[in-house]
């Protein structure tokens, strides 16, 4: 079955406003102390109590009793407890109305199940920007309802284990993960979104039974990792999958085949060149978006009728022929708009390629509103 491609937009919209929200709730950054300058090549040592951190932002008294000093539980928001920003080491008890718990730009190291033993209704936790190196499984046993796990921006070196079933959103991007235990993702039919960008990822850590449990999966992203191979069995719900800045050189024959709703697909700056590319491997119909930059191709690969945005900025290509690269197929109707190649944006700077577009470029795609040369 062909998704429309304004529901598509619709769940897109619905994944951007998700960005865009947790970042507006991200305040400013804590105080970086100067004593822990971080040096890349050297291994962080361990954060020494108490004397390396400045001390935790206490409230004054909430109108809660129940309120940890170290957080703000705003009276018109008794489900929310705010404790980001505050200097925080150790996770304060939660109290039992808690659902959206932010612990977000701490010092957090270690994730314990002792704070979250009342605490069975959470259902956001936002713990990003800590120094956390351990999530006890533990955790996730009081914790049953969980939604949205957002652990990004930490000094993970696994996922955690024991993750709930009812996880929807999962995010662990920039931290230093180079394992996936086995079944770590089991059982997550509810999953729609996982996030391991900007990690220590390779081939072998993704196995392809990984990822068969979850069936719901719309957005993969694995950008910035280290995979040479595009990742096996990726759940067929995709609809975005990110995997730029990876060492990838080429894509098997069937690789999108069954993929039946991807309309998202980011392979910038990886090391693809003409020859891994197997003929008519991105004619996929349901591709919206596909993105190509930075890449060592010499020409324009063939894609489907229906892509809106091709991006193949950066590589090496040195012509273009609108007649071989053209979807439309000359035996429709040219009348008919659902016939024409829907392509409306291209960039093909950065390449060896200089102006003008070529005639059979611009009689071939009639919808193309901007092209950047
Ligand atoms: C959990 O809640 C109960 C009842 O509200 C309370 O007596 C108990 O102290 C709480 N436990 C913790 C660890 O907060
Ligand atoms: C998954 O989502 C459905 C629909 O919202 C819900 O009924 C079900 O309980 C969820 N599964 C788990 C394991 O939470
Ligand atoms: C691309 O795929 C379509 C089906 O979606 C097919 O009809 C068409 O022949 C393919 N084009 C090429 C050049 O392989
Ligand atoms: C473009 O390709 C077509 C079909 O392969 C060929 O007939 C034509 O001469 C080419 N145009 C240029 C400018 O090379």
């Amino acid at each position: 079955m062909k998704m429309g491609s304004g529901l598509l937009y619709a769940l897109v919209l619905f994944l951007l406003m998700g960005t865009v929200f947790t970042q507006r709730n991200r305040p400013k950054k804590p105080i970086k102390p100067k004593t822990t300058g971080e040096k890349p090549s050297v291994p962080e040592p361990e954060p020494q109590e108490p004397t390396d951190f400045p001390p935790p932002i206490l409230s004054h008294q909430s109108f809660f009793p129940d309120c940890p000093r170290e957080c703000f539980c705003s009276p018109s928001y008794p489900n929310t407890m705010n404790c980001e920003n505050r200097n925080i080491r150790n996770i304060p008890v939660i109290p039992f109305r808690t659902h959206y718990l932010y612990l977000q730009n701490n010092y957090i190291s270690e994730v314990t199940p002792e704070p979250f033993l009342n605490a069975t209704e959470v259902r956001w936790v936002n713990l990003a920007n800590n120094r956390i190196h351990r999530i006890n499984k533990q955790v996730f046993e009081k914790i049953p309802a969980l939604l949205y796990l957002y652990a990004q921006k930490n000094h993970l070196k696994e996922v955690p284990l024991g993750l709930p079933a009812s996880l929807e959103q999962l995010r662990l991007g920039r931290n230093r993960i180079s394992k996936i235990p086995a079944g770590a993702f089991s059982k997550m039919g509810n999953l729609t979104l996982l996030d391991l960008y900007y990690n220590q990822l390779s081939d072998s850590d993704l196995k392809t039974s990984q990822f068969k449990d979850l069936k719901n999966l719309i957005q993969l992203n694995l950008a910035h990792n280290i995979l040479k191979k595009m990742p096996a069995g990726v759940p067929k719900s995709l609809i975005q999958l990110f995997l730029d800045r990876n060492r990838i050189d080429d894509i098997p024959k069937d690789y999108f085949k069954g993929l039946s709703h991807l309309a998202f697909l980011r392979l910038n700056h990886n090391q693809l060149n003409d020859k891994g590319l197997p003929k008519g491997v991105f004619n996929i119909s349901t591709l919206l978006d596909l993105q190509l930059a930075h890449n060592q191709l010499s020409s324009v690969p063939l894609i489907n009728v229906h892509l809106e945005h091709l991006h193949l900025n950066h590589n090496s290509i040195e012509s273009i022929n609108g007649t071989q690269i053209c979807p439309f197929n000359p035996l429709f109707d040219v009348s008919d708009d659902n016939q024409m190649p829907k392509l409306r944006y291209l960039r093909l700077d950065g390449n060896h390629l200089s102006p003008p577009i070529p005639m059979d470029v611009i009689m071939c795609f009639r919808h193309l509103h901007s092209i950047v040369i």
